[in-house]
């Protein structure tokens, strides 16, 4: 198939039947109502429909997005007490995701994951999750106080990179810790990668807890039977989806979508007004509204398209010698049941080249992937790319391997998290977090325990997290990174001379 004879899908009946009419946006038409209203305006924000706008921002982006951004106006609804068109806009969106409740976030998946984890783990109450979370699960730890059952996800030894838990890992830690108030793992992976979702729900509802599901790179999912199966159509309890990540949201605009019993709704308002600003940007919120209407009334056409895209791309880089998607052809396993295929992972490490170097040269050529590790280059290919992007990228690619200097092969030092780290008997993340703190030179902190997130990102997984035993692997696994390359966030001292560890 090439890229000019790319078909049209156009569904005869849509996949899941619908109530409302998901053509209506009633965040958009207040927001309109609103902004061509006269009136002499004296409440937030300051610069009162754009009159206060430095030039500066009016020549990068036009004047009239500062009529829109607005506060919250009574004919404009409340985003904690909901009851107009944010109330409405919330219901089409859990009807378009298959949702019995929906909350839109403004602080992105991170205020939502946070949010997840208090409303359902108090103060020194276990939870159960894979050690390859985002940081955002380690900040809901921290601002929690609940004790993390750490489960260690299936590790690609080859490919260096760690998929989804396993059934039987979250079956024995639910008989080890029957007391766990909740599960919570990740869905798809930054990879792609999806796990058994339908299992860790039939085990998770045995023992009536909930299953906490952080989707960040999945809000796509329902729309297209060719995707992984949606985690709410799974049975997941709780999910949020960065709606921003993989559909037409603006940055930061996020979901968070319940069903079922097992989930507090109180707890729920209570832990998102902690963790969201009492003055929500009605421009990302309207950007929900619209994303939900463009996804509900176009969406099974949109990722039909949006996964002819992604074959294309794969089927003609699996061709040029010395890449591969490695992903894709990839044996199913307990770990990784399925892959998100509009999720591109192409290895590098035959060109003898970095992830991160390869990114360098791409960038040049006006080709940027989402983000690079030690062996592989990731691209997220959504319902905004186009044709023209695609060859872009395969042309890009292929200019790689014309690099005559690139012939050595590279070692990497690998890391494996696997550390069983007892949070019962040692310091939660959030002791650490609190803890009296020192910060020492990286080479005396060995053995120390850890006080800081300290996070490749992308991905945003952190490699050492608060109350982690400091070992020499992982020293040197972010040394490497920050050798070849790669960025490092979340210490006070990105550039790891020194590291913050809790004071004995
Ligand atoms: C797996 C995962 N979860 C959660 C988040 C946080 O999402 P957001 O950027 O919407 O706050 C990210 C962000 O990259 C992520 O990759």
């Amino acid at each position: 198939m090439s890229i000019e004879t790319i078909s049209v899908y156009f569904s005869e009946k849509s996949v899941y039947p619908k109530m409302l009419n998901q053509n209506q946006t009633p965040l958009i038409d207040a927001l309109k109502a609103c902004k061509t209203r006269p009136h002499a305006p004296f409440y937030t924000p300051g610069h009162k429909r754009g009159a206060g706008i430095s030039p500066l921002l009016t020549d990068l982006l036009g004047k009239d997005v500062f009529l829109a951004d607005l506060t919250e106006l009574a004919e404009l609804d409340n985003l904690f007490k909901p009851e107009n068109a944010i109330l409405a806009a919330q219901e089409l969106a859990a009807e378009a995701f298959g949702a019995e409740k929906t909350w839109f976030l403004v602080n992105g998946s991170t205020c939502g994951i946070e949010a997840a984890i208090l409303a359902t783990c108090r103060m020194g109450e276990k939870i159960i999750l894979p050690r390859n979370v985002h940081s955002s699960v380690i900040s809901g730890l921290i601002l929690s106080g609940a004790i993390p059952i750490f489960i260690q996800p299936e590790y690609d030894e080859d490919l260096d990179i760690a998929h989804s838990i396993t059934p039987e890992a979250v079956k024995a830690a639910l008989a080890k810790h029957p007391d766990a108030k909740a599960v919570l793992t990740v869905y798809p992976t930054y990879y792609g990668v999806c796990g058994d979702l339908q299992a860790f729900v039939n085990l998770t509802h045995q023992y009536n807890i909930p299953l906490l599901v952080d989707e960040a790179h999945g809000a796509h999912f329902h729309f297209h039977p060719e995707l992984p199966t949606s985690a709410l159509v799974a049975g997941a309890d709780l999910t949020v989806q960065s709606i921003h990540k993989t559909l037409g949201a603006m940055t930061q605009a996020s979901m968070l979508h319940i069903q079922g019993n097992r989930i507090d709704i109180d707890r729920v308002n209570k832990a998102l007004q902690l963790v969201q600003s009492t003055s929500p940007s009605f421009i990302l919120l309207a950007s929900l509204d619209a994303a939900r209407q463009q996804m509900a009334i176009n969406g099974e056409k949109l990722m039909f398209e949006t996964l002819q895209l992604a074959e294309i791309a794969r089927s003609q880089i699996n061709q040029i010698p010395g890449l591969s998607t490695p992903l894709a052809k990839r044996e199913k396993s307990p770990g990784f049941i399925d892959l998100d295929k509009t999720r591109l992972t192409i290895n590098v490490s035959k060109l003898g080249l970095t992830g991160f170097a390869a990114e360098e040269i791409l960038n040049q050529m006006g080709v940027t992937p989402e983000f690079s590790s030690l062996q592989h280059l990731i691209f997220i290919i959504s319902l905004g790319n186009t044709k023209e992007d695609i060859n872009a990228l395969i042309h890009g690619v292929k200019s790689l391997t014309q690099i005559p200097q690139l012939t050595s092969q590279y070692n990497i030092c690998k890391y494996r998290n696997d550390d069983k780290i007892d949070y019962i008997s040692c310091l939660s993340p959030r002791e650490a977090f609190f803890a009296e703190s020192e910060i020492l030179p990286l080479e005396k902190t060995q053995e120390r325990i850890c006080a800081e997130i300290i996070c490749p990102y992308p991905p945003g997984i952190p490699v050492l997290m608060p109350g982690e035993i400091i070992t020499q692997s992982a020293l040197e696994y972010l040394q490497q990174i920050q050798t070849m390359g790669g960025f490092i966030t979340g210490c006070a001292d990105t550039s790891l001379r020194t590291l913050k560890v809790v004071k004995v």
